[in-house]
């Protein structure tokens, strides 16, 4: 019989039925997502959160395995000794937990924090750390040639982001170089996956960042769009990208997690055929200006780790319903339509 940690089938570790993961920020968008996926795999998790018998963390113990499988534990990422208690006896560590947020003082909480995370994880005997940064962190160079194919190499312009009041952006490139230069010094296999704009059904109640930015095209809320390109992902995707990168065990370094990159008037068409009850606008910020060009991207990486992305239209589709559902946007009044 192999050891529980050598398991192997195909160069994958086996998910063994007891090995123990930890995943900070358990109960956000992603985080949530991951732990499911996690649970139907297999494993047993650990879920940090700040106040974990908050409400807002309820549908975590709900998910299928949870009863058995699932505790939550309290951390703060500016706390070392809750995230050393979290990680004990964890074979490895999802970090997923960050403010997101252009805040300049939460700025401090995202590196800060995850140099926390990658000491703790080290000093807690642990061997693998899988961390969530942003494509924030790799496609905002406005020096970019237009017919560069964006892949893992890119990182974005520091100084760019700063100055244009990125800072989210800024707190994960400072927060990814740090994971991966503090995960070398103490040893740590580390890989990152680096998501875009992430869409698809909330488990959560709350609205997060990501959705809420589909709500408010719903809404009616946002009577104009930008001139802008941005690349969307779905975060079943994103969750199964931060376990194949995990059972990988030659899975290192970045992860592209893109599924398609479009011009924010073809999204909201694409929003208004699959929903034409709602007031999506359709006037440019920058009316008359020449279209900002979509840029290429390559999700290689990933699909060499066996990951198929979820078509952007069905992603869209159950972002929707799920808002709708949970009752983010006005109860609908068209019959369901067919995304495919
Ligand atoms: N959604 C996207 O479009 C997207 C795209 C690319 C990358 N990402 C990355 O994915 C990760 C999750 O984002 P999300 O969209 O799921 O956001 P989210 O729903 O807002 O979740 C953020 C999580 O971070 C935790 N957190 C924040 N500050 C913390 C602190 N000081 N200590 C401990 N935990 C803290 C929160 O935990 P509490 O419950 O304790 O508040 C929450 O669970 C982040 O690293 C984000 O940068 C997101």
């Amino acid at each position: 019989m192999p050891s529980i940690d050598n398991a192997k089938d195909n160069g994958e570790i086996k998910p063994p039925q007891q090995q123990l993961v930890c995943v900070t920020g358990a109960g956000g968008f992603i985080g949530s997502w991951v732990v499911k996926e996690l649970l139907l795999r297999g494993y047993r998790v650990r879920g940090t959160a700040r106040d974990p018998a908050n409400s807002k963390n309820a549908h975590l113990l709900a998910l299928e395995g949870a009863e058995e499988r699932l505790t939550l534990c309290r951390a703060d990422l500016l706390n070392y000794d809750s995230l050393r208690s979290a990680f004990t006896g964890c074979h490895g560590v999802f970090h997923v937990a960050s403010p997101v947020s252009n805040d300049p003082e939460l700025v401090p909480v995202a590196v800060e924090g995850t140099r926390n995370v990658i000491s703790a994880a080290a000093d807690a005997g642990v061997r693998r750390i899988v961390f969530t940064s942003s494509y924030g962190a790799v496609h905002m160079d406005p020096n970019r040639s237009p017919d560069a194919v964006l892949d893992e190499t890119f990182w974005s312009d520091y100084e760019y982001c700063k100055q244009s009041g990125n800072l989210y952006c800024c707190a994960k490139m400072m927060a990814e170089i740090t994971a991966t230069e503090e995960a070398a010094k103490r040893g740590l296999e580390l890989a990152v996956v680096v998501p875009s704009m992430t869409m698809g059904p909330m488990l959560q109640q709350a609205l997060n960042f990501s959705s809420s930015h589909v709500a408010r095209y719903l809404t009616g809320a946002k009577p104009t769009y930008p001139n802008a390109v941005a690349a969307y992902t779905d975060v079943r995707d994103v969750a199964r990208a931060h376990v194949l990168a995990y059972e990988r065990p030659d899975a290192r370094g970045r992860y592209l997690c893109i599924g398609a990159v479009l011009h924010r008037a073809h999204f909201l068409k694409l929003l208004k055929e699959l929903f034409p009850q709602y007031p999506v606008t359709a006037r440019c910020e920058d009316d008359g200006k020449p279209m900002a060009k979509p840029y290429k991207f390559s999700n290689q990486r990933l699909r060499d780790l066996g990951l198929e992305f979820t078509p952007l239209r069905e992603s869209l589709y159950e972002t929707v319903m799920c808002l709708q559902k949970k009752g983010h946007l006005p109860a609908p009044v068209a019959t369901k339509r067919a995304y495919l």
